[in-house]
C-alpha cells in the first residue's frame, strides 16, 4: 500500500526543467527523504504533491487520489511544513490552529488541536500568542497544524533548516515519534546527510531535477559509498591524474578507493607531493554516496555532466 507513487513527474518553467521525469514510491507509514543540494528541485516536487503547483507533465497519487484530476481529496489527506515561518505572531497558539482548521475545512477540530497541544506539552501555553514561543515551541505547534486534519501523509520542507544542533535533535524525535504515533507517512526534504540518514527508511537523492539513486541509507552506501582522498592541489599546480576513479574539479582531486588509509601514499605519489597544498579523507558515509554520484559535495553546485555519468557508469559495474 503507498501513500505516495510519482510517474515521470516533471516541471518546466519555460525552456528550463526543474523537475524531470521524477519516479518513485513511498510506502504508508515510511519516512522518505528527498536529499539534493541547493536547486536539485526538492521544493518544486513537494509543491506538485501538495497541489501548489500543476505539474507539466507526469502525474501523482497520494493516498490513492491523483493530484490532477483530484487535488481537493488529496488536500484533504495531507498535511504541510514548509522552511518559512507559516505561524502569525500576533495570535495565539490556539487562534493559529483555528486558522489552520477553516484552511482545510476540519469540522470538530478543537477536541483534535486539545489532545494535539497535550501530546506535544504545550496545551499550557494554548493561549499565548506564537511571538513569545520559542523555537522549539514554534516547531511542535507547526506539527500540530500539520497534523489538524488527520492526514495520511505530511510534507516537510527542510524541516531542520537553520535550527540550532538542540532543536534538530528536538525535531528529529518529534518526526520519529508523530511516524510512530500518528502512523503518518513522512516525506521530507533536506540537505543534510546526516539527517536523511537517522530519519529516513529511503532516500531519493535529487540533482539536477533527477531522482540519481534510490534506496535504504545502508543499499546507498553498500553501492556507491566507498572511503573518498581529497587532495587539494596547489595553485597553478598542473596534474595529469593517470589514477583510476579520480575526479578532479575546482583544484581538488578526488579517488574513490575502497579503504582511504592504504590507498594514501600511492596516491600522494601519483599525484606528486610538490603538487599538493592539503589532503582530506572522507570514511564511507551518505556523504560519500553523494560525492561519488555526482563527483562533487553537497554544499558545492559545480558539475560537470560528462564525468557524472562516467561515475555513475563506473558505480554500477
Ligand atoms: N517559479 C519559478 N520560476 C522559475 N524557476 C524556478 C521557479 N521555482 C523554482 N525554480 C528553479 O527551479 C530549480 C529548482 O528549485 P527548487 O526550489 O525546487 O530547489 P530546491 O531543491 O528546493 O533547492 P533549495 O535546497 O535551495 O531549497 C531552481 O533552479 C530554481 O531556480
Ligand atoms: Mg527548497
Amino acid at each position: 500500500m503507498y501513500s505516495i507513487e510519482t510517474e515521470n513527474l516533471t516541471k518546466k518553467y519555460g525552456d528550463f526543467v526543474a523537475v524531470d521525469h521524477v519516479s518513485f514510491k513511498v510506502e504508508k507509514g515510511e519516512i522518505f527523504g528527498l536529499l539534493g543540494p541547493n536547486g536539485a528541485g526538492k521544493t518544486t516536487t513537494i509543491k506538485m504533491l501538495t497541489g501548489l503547483t500543476p505539474p507539466t507533465e507526469g502525474e501523482a497519487i497520494i493516498a490513492g487520489y491523483s493530484i490532477r484530476k483530484n487535488p481537493i481529496e488529496v488536500k484533504s489527506r495531507i498535511g504541510w511544513i514548509s522552511s518559512e515561518v507559516i505561524l502569525d505572531d500576533d495570535l495565539t497558539a490556539w487562534e493559529n490552529l483555528e486558522i489552520q482548521a477553516r484552511l482545510t475545512g476540519v469540522k470538530n477540530w478543537k477536541e483534535r488541536a486539545t489532545s494535539l497541544l497535550k501530546y506535544f506539552g504545550i496545551l499550557e501555553f494554548a493561549n499565548r500568542r506564537t511571538g513569545k514561543f520559542s523555537t522549539g515551541m514554534r516547531k511542535k505547534l507547526e506539527v500540530s497544524m500539520a497534523l489538524l486534519n488527520s492526514p495520511e501523509v505530511i510534507f516537510m520542507d527542510e524541516p531542520t533548516i537553520g535550527l540550532d544542533v538542540n532543536t534538530r535533535a528536538t525535531m528529529w524525535n518529534l518526526i520519529r515519534e508523530i511516524n510512530r504515533d500518528y502512523q503518518v507517512t513522512i516525506l521530507l526534504t533536506t540537505h543534510y546527510m546526516e539527517e536523511a540518514d537517522s530519519l529516513c527508511s529511503r532516500i531519493g537523492i535529487i540533482n539536477k531535477g533527477k531522482i540519481i539513486a534510490l534506496g535504504t541509507p545502508e543499499e546507498l552506501k553498500a553501492r556507491y559509498g566507498g572511503d573518498i582522498i581529497e587532495i587539494e592541489l596547489k595553485n597553478g599546480a598542473n596534474v595529469n591524474v593517470g589514477l583510476e576513479n579520480a575526479v578532479v574539479s575546482n583544484g581538488k582531486v578526488r579517488i574513490k578507493v575502497n579503504n582511504a588509509e592504504t590507498m594514501l601514499m600511492d596516491v600522494i605519489r601519483a599525484i606528486g607531493s610538490d603538487n599538493i597544498k592539503g589532503i582530506k579523507i572522507n570514511k564511507s558515509s551518505l556523504d560519500t554516496v553523494f560525492i561519488n554520484l555526482t563527483g562533487g559535495t553537497i554544499e558545492e553546485q559545480d558539475f560537470d555532466a560528462r564525468k557524472f555519468y562516467a561515475m555513475i557508469r563506473r558505480a554500477r559495474r
